[in-house]
């Protein structure tokens, strides 16, 4: 008789236990599924009206089958890190939720939100979140660290950047490690060395001279102006004379920018699971590959038009991509004139348009800029001023265009102490662990920075040792920015010429937003021009 009551009772509690299980993890799984299909497939209405009519017995059937979906998408997920507790302890994972994670990768808000983790937990290194409370990645918030990893040979660029071939719809040198970036990236540095880099000055005068008319023109209407559409469209027409001897029309630089912006919105969108394995059925996902032809289509037409140049200039980038002869073919070719133009336009230009906007909202440093550059000879002299480069080190300092300053592929153990109080704890990021190296999290970092989120230009007057280590915006190693010498001869020729022509005051401040990179979108900046000069 016992037995039968224990068996009764202790029966109906399993099925009690079971029914709450159920229900816990549909409501898990339409929790999952509502954030996935709200934001893709279905909309909140058509979801809606499947849950409600949705059985207990539907719901037990498909329990299973849903459950086994998610655990292949995270065991795809969990595999790519190879993780190895044995030794020293591993970085912490930050106490955030994968759905929060997401949504954060997704809004656009994600360099600011790593910054803010960093400052809130404290960590040199921290895993996102990921599944089976296991990180995704490390991020790397440590300027020595990052060095080592950077300057490491073993180490390489990982599978995710690979996402960046929806650009070019075949590798490239920024994508791929090995042989197809060793001899595409050994003859294109010859275009970048210093003996080009009068020509690519002498291009930038040109082409900001022709923008000084169109900032006298928004001054007679009294219009203000988008500062990073208008530093978009002058340094997409400089790259493409100076590296690709190309004159960029509006049409094509249109056709240009619609189609990056609609290729790399779907590429964001693509991190969510569902988006990246069953992508067809989606039609931005479709119009994506649309977008993907219509660059190459461009990127087709500024090679042909090199090639029917009479009198082409020897070393450009252009020609340093059509000599090369380790290209298999001109799909190649390309596919790297394409990411350099991705790669240089819109870093140049967001970076030009913090400075532009930092300088507007602190007026005396605009003036003691100009007072400077007035105080300079000729042109030449002008770039020479240390006040003009305390404002371009400060301006890239406070605003990184490339918030997380890369991502590489540990081929090797790195150790690290954390030192609280009296004790000394070691970690290990573990080889296979993919690192994103977070230049903001340097950059406006307490330990290397006093007061980090304020405009100092003097502070780079005398900069400490910790410092000056801790700047590396255009980052270090052997896949350091390729384009580093044209974007200084670009941001050192338009800064120092605009101020001293122009007063600039602030509209509208913008949004501080991410994609791709950091850019203040939407800011209004007025220029009125200095009668004296
Ligand atoms: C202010 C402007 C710029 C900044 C802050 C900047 C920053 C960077 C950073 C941080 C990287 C490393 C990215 C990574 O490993 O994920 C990089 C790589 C690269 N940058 Fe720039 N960049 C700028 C301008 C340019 C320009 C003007 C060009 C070309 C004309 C260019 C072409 C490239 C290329 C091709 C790479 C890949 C190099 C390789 O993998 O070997 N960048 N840049």
């Amino acid at each position: 008789m016992l037995y039968w009551f224990f068996f009764v009772v202790i029966k109906s509690q399993i099925w009690v236990l079971l029914t709450k299980l159920v229900e816990f993890s549909d409501l898990m799984i339409s929790f999952f599924f509502r954030f996935i299909f709200t934001r893709t497939l279905l909309t909140h209405h058509m979801f809606l009206s499947i849950l409600n009519h949705r059985t207990m017995f539907e719901t037990m059937l498909i329990l299973p089958i849903a459950i086994a979906f998610i655990l292949l998408i995270l065991q795809k997920i969990r595999k790519k890190t190879n993780y190895d507790d044995s030794a020293s302890k591993l970085p912490p994972v930050i106490p955030i939720s994968y759905l929060e994670f997401l949504k954060r990768v997704t809004s656009g808000q994600l360099p600011q939100s790593v910054l803010e983790w960093h400052r809130r937990f404290g960590y040199p290194v921290f895993y996102t979140p990921g599944i089976f409370g296991r990180g995704h990645f490390a991020i790397v918030a440590d300027s020595e660290l990052m060095r080592e990893i950077l300057m490491d040979q073993s180490s390489t660029k990982p599978g995710f950047y690979k996402r960046t071939e929806n650009l070019t719809g075949t590798k490239t040198m920024f994508s791929e490690n090995g042989s197809r970036w060793m001899h595409a990236r050994k003859s294109i540095a010859y275009a970048f060395s210093s003996s080009h880099v009068k020509r690519m000055n002498e291009v930038t005068v040109k082409h900001t001279t022709e923008f000084m008319e169109v900032l006298d023109n928004l001054q007679q209407q009294n219009k203000s102006f988008d500062i990073g559409k208008a530093m978009i469209q002058l340094t997409l027409k400089i790259i493409c004379e100076a590296a690709f001897e190309f004159d960029m029309d509006i049409s094509d630089q249109s056709t240009f920018l619609r189609e990056l912006e609609i290729v790399l919105l779907e590429n964001r969108n693509g991190i969510i699971p569902l988006r990246w394995m069953f992508g067809y059925l989606f039609p931005k996902v479709r119009r994506q590959h649309v977008g993907t032809k219509r660059l190459a289509a461009l990127g087709r037409k500024i090679l042909e038009a090199y090639k029917n140049l009479q009198n082409p200039i020897p070393g450009t980038v252009i020609d340093c991509i059509v000599r090369d002869e380790s290209y298999n073919n001109d799909e190649e070719r390309i596919a790297d004139i394409i990411i350099l133009l991705v790669a240089g336009h819109d870093t140049t230009a967001y970076s030009l348009a913090w400075m532009f906007l930092d300088l507007a909202k602190h007026e005396e440093e605009q003036n003691k800029l100009r007072s400077s550059l007035k105080a300079a000879g000729d042109f030449q002299e002008r770039l020479q001023v240390p006040r003009l480069h305390y404002v371009i080190k400060e301006g890239m300092r406070l605003h990184p265009v490339a918030p997380i300053g890369g991502m590489r592929l540990c081929n090797r153990d790195y150790h690290y102490v954390v030192e609280k109080s009296d004790t000394k704890v070691q970690y290990k990021i573990p080889e296979g662990t993919v690192t994103a190296l977070s230049s903001l999290c340097v950059l406006r970092s307490h330990a290397y920075f006093d007061e980090p989120d304020r405009f100092l230009p003097d502070r780079w007057r005398d900069p400490s040792d910790i410092a000056s280590r801790a700047f590396f915006p255009f980052i270090v190693g052997k896949r350091s920015c390729i384009g580093q010498p044209l974007a200084n001869a670009e941001i050192q020729t338009i800064l120092s010429t605009l101020i001293l022509k122009y007063s600039w005051s602030v509209e509208d401040m913008g949004t501080d937003t991410f994609f791709t990179t950091y850019k203040p979108i939407g800011a209004m900046l007025k220029a009125s021009k200095i009668v004296s000069n």
